[in-house]
C-alpha cells in the first residue's frame, strides 16, 4: 500500500506563491520522516547544458554537488526515467558512496513534457530498506512535483 498520508502531507505544504526552492526544501522534511531508516533525502537538479544532476535542496550529511548524466544511481534514474531502488549500494559498482552510512537507496524522476527535470534521491542506513510500496510512494510524490517545474 502507499503510504497516503506522507502523499496528502506532501499535496497540503505545495505554495504555488513561492519559488520552487521553498516548496523543495520542505518536501525533504516530509520525505525524511515519511520513510522508515532514513539518513538523506533531497533532490538533484537536471543541467542539460553541462549533462549533469546539481545538488538541490536536502536533508542529511554533506552531499556530491554534481553527478554526470553518465554515473551514479541518480545518472541511472536520469537514464531509465523511472525509480531505481539498489537494495545494497556496496554491492552496485555504479553508485556513488556520499555517506559511508548509507547501505541502500530509492532514486525517482521528476518528468515534465517527458524529459527528467530532477531526481528525488533517498538513502537509508539499513539495508534492503525499500519496497515497491515505497516505490509506489514516490512516483505519487514525484507526480504532485512536477508542478513546480
Ligand atoms: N548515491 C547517489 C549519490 C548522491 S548521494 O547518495 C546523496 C548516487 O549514486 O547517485
Amino acid at each position: 500500500m502507499k503510504n497516503e498520508l506522507l502523499i496528502e502531507q506532501v499535496k497540503s505544504i505545495i505554495d504555488e506563491s513561492v519559488p520552487q526552492i521553498a516548496n523543495l526544501s520542505n518536501v525533504t522534511v516530509l520525505l525524511k520522516e515519511g520513510f522508515k531508516n532514513i539518513n538523506w533525502a533531497g533532490f538533484y537538479l537536471v543541467d542539460e547544458a553541462n549533462q549533469r544532476l546539481y545538488l538541490g535542496p536536502f536533508q542529511g550529511p554533506l552531499a556530491c554537488t554534481s553527478i554526470p548524466f553518465a554515473k551514479g544511481i541518480c545518472g541511472r534514474c536520469y537514464r531509465l526515467k523511472e525509480v531505481v531502488i539498489v537494495n545494497d549500494v556496496n554491492a552496485d559498482k555504479e553508485h556513488i558512496a556520499c555517506s559511508a552510512f548509507t547501505k541502500s537507496e530509492m532514486v525517482a524522476p521528476i518528468i515534465v513534457n517527458d524529459k527528467v527535470v530532477a531526481v528525488i534521491d533517498i538513502d537509508s542506513d539499513v539495508l534492503n530498506n525499500f519496497n515497491e510500496d515505497d516505490a509506489d510512494t514516490i512516483k505519487a510524490i514525484s507526480r504532485i512535483l512536477e508542478e513546480l517545474f
